[in-house]
């Protein structure tokens, strides 16, 4: 079993496959520390790493000087108010204004299930771990739980906060934070902005605070709610590297502070901004899970970690191993301008290049002719779909095509009939007027009333039609927060309380439609988030779909999310964000990183691109499950070289492997390039072969012969200098 408990001396050992995590408990009055979280050790006592004899202000042996100690243990839930001057994990207030909080150690216990609230991990094969710490002058109880499975190299931390007997107002309610050692190590995060989302960063880390984080309502363009903790060293292949996400879709708060002592405290959890929480006697709070993964592979063991945690233990909609759907969606093929016969136009030829489902995207409700009006009014403009949505759904599925539909159920218009109806359900401090985004409110969805109205609408539609697919857009984040509902002591719950909102309508969605296939999307990649993996098992990455701007948002979003969570799409040329023309082949490799699929007027593009459809559709079914299911291996990133990018799935058993290679720029004169692959099978032999899109079959690539999988790894193989820019190819590697 995973957990192994000291309790004599209150040791707490977790155990994965390849790590371990150990946390203990000092000397009275009892402070939980954190001691280790590194490769898989044998002994659980390690606890001379807390230190406790190198400080002599223990404080029960030296009360004069408490503050000493208080200021330099590595707690492992720190709170704020008694000495511990560093960034802290748990800040409580009480009625009379005190925030002083010590937290003591009470005991523990240990669950073998793991089926904790929504958003959050499953799974059989786990166990979860509850040591229960008390502050006994304000009656409080803290849970931290721990979360290990058998199969994942994860920790999943979360917190659940209890007053016993008076109300109490958290001020912040981080999900995890430990302290380790700076052995120089840099900081890794994911940035960006619309249509630039999840660019990797690195840097050193130094004294004092350095962080990410979103007040944003929203995950957001801007930042991700993970950072990677890594030594100077590490690569994606080797080195070591922790990794820390948060499982949610709202304001977060992701930092590591370097204190006096050198060592760095990481944290992660609901951003403390804007945040209050008032607890009445017996209640509790429950913190968002946090994901912890330590590898020595580097950057690409990290990231393995976590998709094998989100594949296997997160996502759960009943798509979630199955090949998607390869979609066509009419966004960037007609924006608001289509009508009935457009799609069917499009659907038609779709469905003849093998294409399987059209979504029908923003437009087609109230009078939706652009982006000024209509959110909220969800029923069929007929002036566009004569006849309405069923009329158009049973045609679109006569051609052979599933049917997908869009919303953006969170939104309203201030030109909508709701709107005119319900002013009052749109977020805006009473007496202020509330800035508008896309010329749109939100919907304050932390109320019933209004979830329940959405959920209404939404499934008056979905039962309307056959209807297969949501995309469910979000185009704004939240500002002039401020809920009619809600006292004023608890105004700061409103972002997390219209979070915990979102979550339960897109609960209730899956579980009224199990056979729904659900792609959460935020004006592209704004809530790509492990939260919304919990209800959609795709998120749409990014509103740029140029190829090449697309190798570094998805690398980056590969580095912690899985590539069958990936949305992304084939699109026209000029790119629609971008200006570039790239060819249709290498827009197609790219896409294949992700769900794939298509984002175009198929009846308008070139002939040539139109013809290269039906061999792409055939390339997604040949080499679809490797890429879904398979380890993801990062071979080289152009947003380092400025060159070439290049990328792996290896089959778990490691029968198979597919490479992508991409050349952005070309070079004149100069000489191939040496590859070397990984993840594959040292022992074992392979062959390659190359996908020949003109031809759609594979042919033996370079010279015909077997090799061994330490060849391909260690010495590698040839790619020559491709004709031009943006080119690629894909490599199979078959073992014999
Ligand atoms: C933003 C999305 O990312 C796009 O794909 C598209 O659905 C538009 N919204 C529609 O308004």
């Amino acid at each position: 079993m995973p957990i192994t408990v000291n309790a004599g001396q209150r040791i707490f050992k977790l155990d994965t496959p390849n790590t371990s995590y150990i946390c203990a408990v000092s000397d009275e009055p009892g402070y939980p520390g954190h001691v280790y979280y590194g490769p898989r050790i044998v002994d659980e006592d390690v606890t001379y790493l807390l230190r406790t004899a190198e400080n002599p202000y223990v404080p029960t042996q030296n009360k004069r000087d408490k503050l000493s100690f208080m200021d330099c243990y590595p707690f492992e839930y720190p709170a704020h108010g008694t000495g511990d001057f560093r960034e802290c994990a748990l800040k409580v207030r009480t009625e009379e204004g005190y925030t002083a909080c010590e937290l003591h150690y009470t005991g523990y216990s240990i669950e073998n299930s793991v089926s904790g609230p929504m958003p959050g991990v499953y799974g059989e094969n786990g166990q979860v771990l509850a040591i229960e710490l008390k502050d006994e002058c304000l009656g409080l109880k803290v849970l931290l739980k721990y979360t290990v499975f058998d199969d994942c190299d994860a920790i999943i931390r979360h917190t659940e906060i209890i007053s016993a007997d008076r109300t109490i107002y958290l001020e912040r309610a981080l999900s995890a934070s430990f302290d380790m050692d700076n052995d120089d190590y840099e900081l890794v995060t994911l940035n960006g902005t619309w249509a630039r989302e999840r660019h990797i960063e690195r840097k050193p880390i130094a004294h004092g605070f350095q962080g990410v984080y979103s007040g944003r309502g929203e995950t957001s363009h801007q930042h991700q709610p993970f950072l990677g903790i890594v030594s100077k060293d590490c690569t994606y292949v080797s080195g070591e590297a922790i990794g820390v996400n948060l499982i949610y879709s709202g304001n977060f708060y992701a930092g590591v502070y370097e204190g006096q002592f050198d060592n760095l405290r990481v944290m992660i959890g609901i951003n403390p901004e804007d945040f209050e929480w008032k607890l009445e006697a017996g209640e509790s709070f429950i913190t968002p899970q946090a994901v912890l993964v330590y590898s020595k592979e580097g950057l690409g063991g990290m990231s393995r970690a976590f998709h094998d945690l989100y594949r296997g233990h997160l996502i759960r909609s009943s798509w979630k191993d199955k090949p998607r759907p390869i979609l066509i969606n009419n966004w960037e093929a007609t924006y608001f301008d289509f009508n009935e016969e457009k799609l069917l136009a499009i659907a038609k030829e779709a469905a003849e290049s093998g294409i399987e489902m059209l979504v029908m995207d923003d437009g087609w409700f109230g009078r939706r002719n652009d982006d000024n009006s209509s959110l909220g009014d969800w029923f069929v403009n007929e002036d566009k779909l004569k006849g309405g949505l069923k009329k158009l759904v049973d045609g679109v599925n006569a051609l052979g095509l599933k049917f997908g539909i869009w919303f953006e159920p969170e939104m309203i218009s201030p030109d909508s009939d709701l709107y005119r109806t319900h002013p009052d359900w749109a977020i805006a401090v009473p007496g202020r007027t509330a800035g508008l985004a896309r010329n749109q409110y939100v919907l304050d969805i932390s109320r019933k009333e209004v979830r329940d109205h959405v959920f209404k609408v939404l499934s008056d539609i979905l039962d309307n039609a056959n209807i297969e697919y949501v995309k469910w857009d979000m185009n704004r984040p939240l500002s002039d927060l401020a809920s009619l509902e809600l006292p004023a002591d608890c105004q700061k719950e409103l972002s997390h309380r219209y979070v915990l909102g979102v979550y339960e309508l897109q609960g209730r969605l899956m579980e009224r439609y199990p056979g729904l296939l659900l792609e959460n999307c935020s004006g592209g990649g704004a809530r790509y988030d492990a939260g919304m993996l919990c209800y959609s098992p795709q998120i749409w990455c990014s509103d740029d779909t140029d190829a090449i701007e697309r190798l570094m948002i998805q690398e980056g979003t590969a580095l912690v999310y899985p590539l069958s969570t990936m949305g992304a799409h084939v699109s026209d040329c000029p790119n629609h964000t971008v200006g570039r023309v790239t060819p249709f082949e290498t827009r197609g490799y790219v896409a294949l990183a992700g769900t794939f699929g298509y984002e175009l007027d198929i009846t308008r593009i070139p002939a040539q691109d139109r013809a290269m459809i039906p061999g792409q559709v055939k390339m997604y079914h040949m080499y679809h499950e490797l890429v879904a299911a398979g380890d993801y291996y990062r071979i080289a990133s152009y947003s380092e070289n400025r060159l070439y990018d290049s990328w792996m799935c290896v089959k778990k058993d490691k029968s198979g492997a597919l490479l992508t290679f991409i050349q952005v720029m070309g070079r004149a004169n100069c000489h191939s390039r040496r590859i070397k692959l990984q993840g594959l099978d040292p022992e074992k032999t392979y062959r390659i072969y190359r996908f020949d899109m003109e031809n759609v079959r594979e042919k033996p690539y370079g010279p015909e012969k077997a090799y061994r999988g330490d060849t391909l790894m260690n010495a590698g193989i040839i790619i020559n200098n491709l004709w031009g820019d943006y080119k690629g190819i894909l490599l199979h590697v078959i073992s014999e």
